[in-house]
């Protein structure tokens, strides 16, 4: 049978879509594009839809069939086409996704600003590992302490200058007088006899902390220090233990070549006493106090002189650091500059 021409032929715009069906499918550049292109070209309001549903007004069964025929294989033929697009257009958008979302693990890190010890704790944490490591143990005390341990304690006479206003700075606290005097310790040689109230010998400790001192501010002074104490107690201990454990100290703090000399000095709370000087960077350099501790001390703490002996020795932290670093300004150790600071990193 002859196909019908006339004007309205059901048909005609299915024609129109076939020619063009391919080149807009492919040009559509996303999902949701062709989403909608899809339901322009195959849906219910489509002239595909339109077309099928035109089917019904044929009455020749061989046509219907026919124009049916035509019109499934168009509908598969353009879904096939806008199947294929989609997929292609999936792979697209995944790969432009996971581009958007890559990290590059070859991108070096961020540096992370870390802060480090002040020159002068690094200085008494070096120390004290030294002498933590020929089997000292570590202690601490108060920072405000009486007249009787930061004096009287430590065999140093009501009279004697260091108990005076202009150099000890007193607290303005309670009634105390003389002993009971609160006060900021202005050694950490008070922590010999507290320690050794509270502990039975044999006693191998040291004691970093604060000490205070009515000093005005120069390139040698600081109202406020460091001392790192050493107190060693047994039953045989004698000046050449002192003199060997002093060495040993200065040689690994200072340099293995390092030498020492001990000059006589005075302490009350010590008998002998000695200073201790070091040869380093071409030089002889007061170091530390040190000596033997006096036996009036171990009555006073309740030790038997007949049965102990023992040597104590306190140094500055902040000397130690100058020293090994050649500073000569103290006061650029309290100078919170981290461009000083960073140089001693
Ligand atoms: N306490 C003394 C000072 O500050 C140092 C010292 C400690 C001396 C222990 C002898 C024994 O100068």
């Amino acid at each position: 049978m002859m196909p019908t021409a006339n004007l309205s032929d059901p048909m005609e715009p299915l024609e129109s879509l076939r020619s063009t069906a391919g080149a807009r499918i492919e040009a559509v550049a996303s999902i949701a594009e062709l989403d909608a292109l899809e339901a322009e070209l195959v849906g219910r309001n489509s002239p595909i839809g339109a077309a099928r549903r035109g089917l019904g007004t044929i009455e020749d069964a061989d046509e219907r069939r026919d124009q049916g025929k035509a019109i499934n294989d168009l509908a598969t033929e353009v879904s096939a086409a806008i199947d294929a697009r989609r997929a292609t257009l999936a792979a697209i958008e995944e790969r432009e996704a996971l581009a958007a979302d890559r990290v590059d693990v070859t991108l070096p890190g961020r540096p992370v600003r870390r802060g480090t010890s002040h020159l002068v704790q690094s200085t008494i944490d070096e120390i004290v590992d030294i002498f933590v490591s020929l089997g000292y143990t570590v202690a601490d005390g108060p920072e405000a302490e009486t007249g009787f341990y930061n004096f009287t304690a430590l065999n140093i006479p009501e009279t004697h200058p260091s108990r005076h206003e202009s150099d000890t700075l007193y607290l303005d606290y309670g009634e105390g007088t003389g002993d009971e005097e609160v006060l900021l310790r202005t050694h950490t040689s008070p922590m010999q006899a507290r320690y050794m109230e509270t502990h039975e010998p044999p006693v191998y400790v040291v004691v970093p902390g604060k000490v205070f001192r009515a000093d005005e501010i120069d390139a040698t002074h600081l109202p406020v220090f460091h001392q790192i104490e050493g107190l060693a107690v047994d039953g045989s201990i004698t000046f050449a233990d002192l003199k060997g454990t002093l060495a040993h100290f200065a040689k690994e703090f200072f340099g293995r070549d390092t030498e020492v000399k001990f000059i006589p000095h005075y302490f009350p709370f010590t008998e002998p006493s000695a200073e201790m000087h070091a040869y380093t960077k071409g030089q002889w350099i007061e170091l530390l106090g040190c000596g033997m501790v006096n036996p009036a001390v171990f009555e006073q703490v309740g030790y038997d002189p007949d049965v102990y002996t023992g040597f104590a020795f306190g140094m500055g932290a902040e000397r130690m650091a100058m020293v090994r670093h050649g500073i000569t300004d103290l006061r650029a150790l309290a100078d919170p500059d981290l461009r000083i600071l960073e140089q001693y990193r």
